[in-house]
């Protein structure tokens, strides 16, 4: 078994028996000190994996139009938190408050908070934000009252999943414990479970973290107003399948190779988190494709060509990538959620 928490969790295992694989998921992106995101930025061409808003400017831009839209859509309250779960390199952040000072009265009326629990990636949001007043938190439940705005880019398919898989005599639990000197699969207790119809051999994912967290902010919504924008891939209803899935160096990998060096992300339910966040209004959910071009990311990027056309080649592609169907624009699905009593937010088809 490689690397220092391969070591610890195959030890782990040895003396206590197999873990869910909800907690080796937990073990391997978020141990305090080998965990994937504790200890390292895995951002961009030298790590493992390139995501939206470091791909181009435009995408945070877009989102920080769409937030003073929505601030608008509120009645424009004079204080409101906005707020980003999972802000990685900071970028998103910084792109859509750039773009967000052409409303003045929005960048007034806002407090910017980060919920990440990284420190690595701390750091580097502090160097992306140095010239803004920010504020960092663990967890999303300890955001300040007040209307909330609240941003999701690749956060939720970053949290840890409970894995069951379907056998003769019902659906069991799926752990990971020991096949020899390797990590491997087994299966655990048989339990109760609301799941699509399935074949034997069948994987059901549900993400309990994200759940919860969506209906907090479900509530919170409700009880204070605001909108929530979900960003990730997965798909639009609950379904069977085993999208448990690891990289490494932008390949996929075993999720068993060197844990705590590689990333972990399963798919995400969107209907899970719909269904979560009740009594809020959940949208239809659109494709990036669909949502980047609904909310004129075409328009931005020929703006940006015409006013540097050195750099009109990267821009055209980098648009591409973000809204091609080869690229990134079918796999990346947008939810929004917000008080029921509001608009539907821009980017989402009536
Ligand atoms: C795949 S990255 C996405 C980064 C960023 N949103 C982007 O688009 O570039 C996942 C982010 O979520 C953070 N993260 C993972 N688990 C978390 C948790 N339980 N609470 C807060 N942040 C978490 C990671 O440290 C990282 O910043």
């Amino acid at each position: 078994m490689t690397g220092e928490l391969g070591r610890l969790i195959y030890q782990q295992i040895q003396a206590q028996g197999p873990l869910s694989v909800e907690e080796y998921m937990a073990l391997c992106l978020g141990h305090p000190e080998w965990g994937y995101y504790t200890s390292r930025d895995p951002f961009g061409a030298a790590g493992d994996f390139v995501t939206a808003p470091e791909i181009s400017q435009m995408f945070g831009e877009l989102i920080g139009f769409w937030a003073c839209a929505v601030w608008q859509s509120m009645g424009a309250p004079p204080r409101l938190v906005l707020a980003e779960l999972g802000p990685g390199r900071g970028t998103l952040m910084a792109d859509a408050l750039r773009a967000a000072a052409v409303v003045p009265e929005f960048r007034q009326a806002i407090e910017v908070i980060l919920v990440e629990t990284s420190p690595t990636l701390r750091r580097c949001q502090r160097d992306s934000l140095a010239a803004i007043e920010v504020t960092w938190l663990d967890q999303v439940m300890d955001l300040p009252d007040g209307p909330l705005l609240l941003i999701a880019n690749e956060f939720f398919d970053a949290l840890p999943i409970a894995q069951f898989v379907l056998r003769a005599d019902g659906w069991r639990q799926r752990r990971v414990g020991l096949a020899g000197d390797e990590l491997g699969f087994v299966d655990g207790p048989i339990l109760a479970l609301d799941a699509p119809p399935a074949a034997p051999g069948d994987i059901f994912e549900i993400n309990p973290q994200g759940r919860q967290i969506a209906s907090w902010i479900g509530r919170r919504l409700c009880d204070q107003g605001g909108a929530a924008l979900i960003i990730d891939y997965g798909h639009p209803f609950t379904a069977i399948g085993d999208t448990l899935q690891a990289v490494f160096r932008h390949q996929p990998v075993s999720v068993f190779q060197e844990p705590g060096a590689v990333d972990l992300t399963a798919h995400l339910d969107f209907q899970a988190l719909a269904d979560a966040a009740r009594p809020a209004q959940a949208t239809t959910v659109v494709t990036q494709g669909a949502f980047l071009r609904a909310l004129g990311i075409e328009i931005r990027a020929d703006r940006l060509m015409k006013s540097a056309p050195k750099h009109a080649n990267s821009v055209a592609s980098a648009c591409q990538r973000l809204i091609e169907p080869a690229g990134m624009g079918n796999l990346f699905k947008v939810m929004g959620m917000t008080h029921p009593g509001l608009p539907l937010p821009p980017g989402f088809p009536s």
